[in-house]
């Protein structure tokens, strides 16, 4: 058994679901490492968590677009002797807008910050989940589901979360590691400014709070459920896009998306 003390990973812990979930891990009397590039966020969030009474959590800026960022996260945790027992993969962003017109170095940091990271996160640590029974959280979306034109490359990242927790769901389950996603609707953070949403976009009907996104998802890793969709009215999207025609989900989303676009 190793003797480094297991803490919990979240990537993208500085604002909206990520700070929300580690408040509900902390609650729930996990020792936390908090990933995201704003430290100063991180700092203050540990220091809320630590005034509640719990463990402070280790805070760890680093930027997920860099190749090397699992290799600074790991190399941290052994300076520190923890591993960890639990690790969630929230860190992510969307950009609205035809796929040709975005910029494509853009698109491309999405790719390496909503996939690549991820992929490495998951992979990284699965002897020490394994050594502590514990689990991934991958945070995907209702997205996930639904082919996104004006937001295509979004969309995509968010399908292959959806696919790769399935499949290691499956694979590492043998081993004892439970591998959850998460698929929220809409929930109101700092995601919708940073991909370029109309401030009017108003999707109330399926939205949910970034503290209830955090508390479904707790409790389905806990469970060691494969997939949850927080919100009954989500969860009825998600079972509806299986029934569907694909040309015509691909429509409906192409011009919904485009009522999003600031004029
Ligand atoms: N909000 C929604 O409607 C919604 C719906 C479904 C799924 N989701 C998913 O939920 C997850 C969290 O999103 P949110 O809504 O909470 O958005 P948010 O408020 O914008 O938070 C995004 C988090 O990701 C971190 N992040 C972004 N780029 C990063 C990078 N290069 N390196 C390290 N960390 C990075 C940010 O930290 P720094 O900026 O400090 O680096 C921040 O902590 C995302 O995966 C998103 O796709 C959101």
């Amino acid at each position: 058994m190793s003797e480094r003390r297991p803490i919990t990973l979240i990537t993208g812990a500085s604002a909206g679901i990520g700070a929300a979930l580690a408040r509900t891990f902390a609650r729930n009397g996990h020792t936390l490492m908090l990933v995201a590039r704003r430290e100063q966020r991180l700092l203050d969030l540990a220091d809320e968590i630590a005034a509640l009474g719990h463990p402070r959590p280790y805070c760890q800026p680093v930027d997920l677009e860099r190749h090397d960022a699992v290799d600074h996260i790991a190399g941290a945790m052994e300076r520190l002797g923890v591993e960890p027992d639990i690790v969630v993969n929230n860190a992510g962003f969307g950009l609205l807008g035809p796929a040709a017109s975005l910029s494509r170095a853009e698109q491309l940091a999405m790719v390496d910050v909503n996939v690549r990271a991820l992929t490495d996160v998951s992979l990284a640590f699965v002897d020490a989940l394994e050594r502590h029974k514990g689990g991934i959280l991958n945070v995907a979306s209702v997205a996930a589901f639904l082919p996104g034109p004006n937001m295509a490359v979004y969309y995509a990242t968010k399908a292959y979360v959806l696919s790769f927790s399935d499949a290691l769901h499956w694979e590492l389950r043998p081993r004892g590691v439970r591998v959850t996603v998460v698929c929220p609707g809409p929930v109101p953070t700092e995601f919708q400014a940073r991909a370029g949403f109309a401030g009017d976009s108003n999707t109330d009907m399926l939205t949910q709070s970034a503290d209830q996104v955090a508390e479904s998802s707790y409790r389905a890793l806990r469970q060691g459920r494969r997939l949850v969709v927080p919100g009954a009215l989500n969860r009825l999207t998600a079972a509806v896009t299986r029934l569907l025609p694909r040309r015509f989900l691909t429509e409906a989303v192409g011009r919904y998306n485009r009522k999003r676009i600031p004029k």
